[in-house]
């Protein structure tokens, strides 16, 4: 058991509150933000201290900061709790620059403190099973494959989506850490990635909130279509759009030289996973509903296409088993070194948007071990 503080009482923190209740290492003991008020109205909620940054990060009861401010905050708030001594496990990305990710990395290994990274819904059910179907070789070798996350934008449900269209935002950065964390998880580090971005319009309408009818600038890439080459020398084929009002398409479909698999949502810990062995057969439906981290927990439709009405959300299992592994002193799987590989593609990918060329990638990484379930058990909850 570790004492988490809390930095960032935003949309996200209930999720992670709701992580003490699955998991039986988390402990939080106080919560900060840059609004004072944000931040006391979240400790009454759950009965902790409210303190300011400074505070939380000088408090000696505190073990790990869990950072959930705006990407643009990561790195400051990263660094801060690394040199006050603090393990840390951050919400995605890393940061939103590779230099600085690497800079904590550097900072963590030379403190001997643990650095964690979301997304960890790879751990979850479908990411498991799917992975499994993959080291087994029950489709094969893995050549091609594509995935797709594409909705209208943040505009359509969000009061303030003005920092998802400005630099340090946009549909790559935002979701891309979900689906190239997931295919890290299938398959291994990446080589090289291509691609071509485009902003469609210069400004958007507000369509909630105060600002309803008024518009916002636009300065990123809102549609971004990229093919990314592994080191196993497979080639995948990606689609990440704030510009598409529907689809009916999966989310990732793998082709390999025995079969094809259809993985389920990278942003969720649910499934089924869908198998087809080969050509004309039927495509065979995995439940993962009777796995730790993939029973349905949460009923709720966001209208969002890429979003089922049913979800399985298990946030906070990488900051759980970061604490594991920090008490058994071991390697976790949702490490530092493969957040800097995410983020590595994420900005690669930005950079061959705007170069045209293909660009190859500055780190490598581990593929994350499998997560089992009698290891997830010793995770868990009993009451
Ligand atoms: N909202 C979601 O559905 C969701 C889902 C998955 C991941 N995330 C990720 O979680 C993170 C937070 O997202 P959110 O939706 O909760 O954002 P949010 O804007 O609702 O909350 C962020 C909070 O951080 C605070 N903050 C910002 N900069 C700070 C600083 N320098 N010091 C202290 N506090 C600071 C803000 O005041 C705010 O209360 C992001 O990295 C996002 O990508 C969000």
């Amino acid at each position: 058991m570790k004492n988490v503080g809390l930095i960032g009482c935003g949309n996200i923190a209930e999720t992670y509150f709701r992580a003490q209740d699955y998991f039986n290492n988390i402990k939080f003991v106080a919560c900060a933000d840059k609004f004072q008020e944000v931040s006391k109205k979240c400790a009454d909620q759950y009965n902790i201290k409210s303190l300011t940054v400074d505070e939380i990060l000088k408090d000696t009861n505190v073990d790990v900061i869990l950072n959930l401010t705006i990407p643009q905050a990561h790195f400051e708030i990263s660094k801060l709790a690394l040199e006050y001594g603090k393990h840390v496990y951050s919400e995605k990305p890393m940061s939103i620059k590779y230099d600085e990710a690497h800079e904590l990395l550097n900072l963590a290994k030379e403190k001997n403190l643990y650095i964690g990274n979301a997304p960890d819904t790879f751990l979850g059910g479908g990411g498991q099973v799917a992975r499994k179907f993959v080291d087994d070789g029950d489709i094969g070798k893995v050549m091609t494959g594509n995935f797709i996350f594409a909705f209208p934008g943040v505009q359509e449900f969000h009061p303030n989506p003005e920092s998802w269209f400005q630099s340090g935002g946009g549909p790559v950065i935002d979701m891309g850490p979900y689906f190239f964390t997931t295919l890290v998880n299938l398959l291994g580090p990446v080589k090289n990635v291509r691609s071509r971005g485009k902003k469609f319009a210069d400004q958007r309408e507000y369509l909630v909130g105060p600002k309803k009818g008024k518009s916002f600038n636009v300065d990123i890439s809102t549609s971004v279509m990229l093919d990314i080459e592994f080191a196993n020398e497979a080639i995948i084929q990606g689609f990440i759009s704030f510009d598409v009002q529907n689809h009916a398409r999966n989310h990732m479909e793998l082709y390999g030289t025995k079969g094809s698999l259809v993985v389920p949502d990278p942003n969720m810990f649910g499934g089924p996973v869908l198998l087809s062995r080969e050509l004309g057969s039927e495509w065979q439906e995995f439940s993962v509903e009777d796995k730790y981290l993939g029973k349905t927990n949460i009923i709720n439709h966001s209208g969002r296409s890429n979003e089922a009405p049913k979800q399985s959300n298990y946030r906070g299992v990488g900051l759980s088993e970061m604490i594991y592994s920090i008490e058994n002193n071991i390697q976790h799987r949702c490490n530092g070194n493969l957040a800097l590989h995410v983020l590595d593609i994420i900005e690669s990918t930005i950079i061959a948007s705007e170069t045209k060329k293909e660009v190859s990638l500055r780190s490598t990484c581990d593929q994350p071990k499998p997560l089992l379930e009698e290891q997830i058990k010793l995770l868990i909850k009993n009451d």
